[in-house]
C-alpha cells in the first residue's frame, strides 16, 4: 500500500536552477511524482498554508520568502506506509548548518529560512497539504491507488 507527502521546492530553489537536480534526488530516493505544478503564492495562500507557524518569530520572515517567487508543490509517493518520514529524512534538518551529509538541504540550502524544500510533518498534514494544493480530479486514480 503507498504512501504519499507534499514536497515544496521553495522559491530559492527554483531561482537558482536547483528544481530538476531536487525532483531527480527524491526519485533517487524512492519516490515517484504523482501530481505538481509551478506556482507563486499570494500572501493569502502563503498565510493560509503556514497557519500553524502564525505568530512565530519567523512567521512575517516565511510568508515574504514564499510569496517571492515561485514554487513548486509536487506530490511524492512511496511504496510503503513511511512517506512522510522517509522524505523527512531525505531532505534533512530544516536549519541546513544541522543537515546531514547527502541530504536536500546539505546540498542546496542557504539557511533555515531560504532551506530550499519543504515537507509535510505528519500523515495528516500531507493529506491537508497535498489538497491545497490539488484537486481531486488531478489527483483521480492516484491518491490511494
Ligand atoms: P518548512 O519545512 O517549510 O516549515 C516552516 C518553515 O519556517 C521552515 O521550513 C523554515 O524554512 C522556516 N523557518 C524560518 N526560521 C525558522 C525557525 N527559527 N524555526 C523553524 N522554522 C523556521
Amino acid at each position: 500500500m503507498p504512501s504519499q507527502t507534499l514536497g515544496i521546492v521553495k522559491p530559492d530553489a527554483v531561482a537558482a536552477g536547483r528544481t530538476g537536480a531536487i525532483l531527480a534526488h527524491l526519485e533517487r530516493a524512492g519516490f515517484a511524482v504523482r501530481a505538481c505544478r509551478l506556482v507563486r503564492l499570494t500572501r493569502p495562500q502563503a498565510e493560509a498554508f503556514y497557519a500553524v507557524h502564525r505568530g512565530r518569530p519567523f512567521y512575517p520572515e516565511l510568508v515574504d520568502f514564499m510569496t517571492s517567487g515561485p514554487c513548486l508543490p509536487v506530490v511524492l509517493e512511496r511504496e510503503g506506509a513511511d512517506a512522510v518520514p522517509v522524505m523527512r529524512d531525505t531532505i534533512g534538518a530544516t536549519d541546513p548548518a544541522e543537515a546531514a551529509a547527502g541530504t536536500i538541504r546539505k546540498l542546496y540550502a542557504e539557511s533555515k529560512g531560504r532551506n530550499a524544500i519543504h515537507a509535510s510533518d505528519s500523515d495528516d498534514n500531507a493529506a491537508r497539504e497535498v489538497g491545497f494544493f490539488f484537486g481531486e480530479g488531478e489527483l483521480a486514480g492516484l491518491w490511494g491507488a
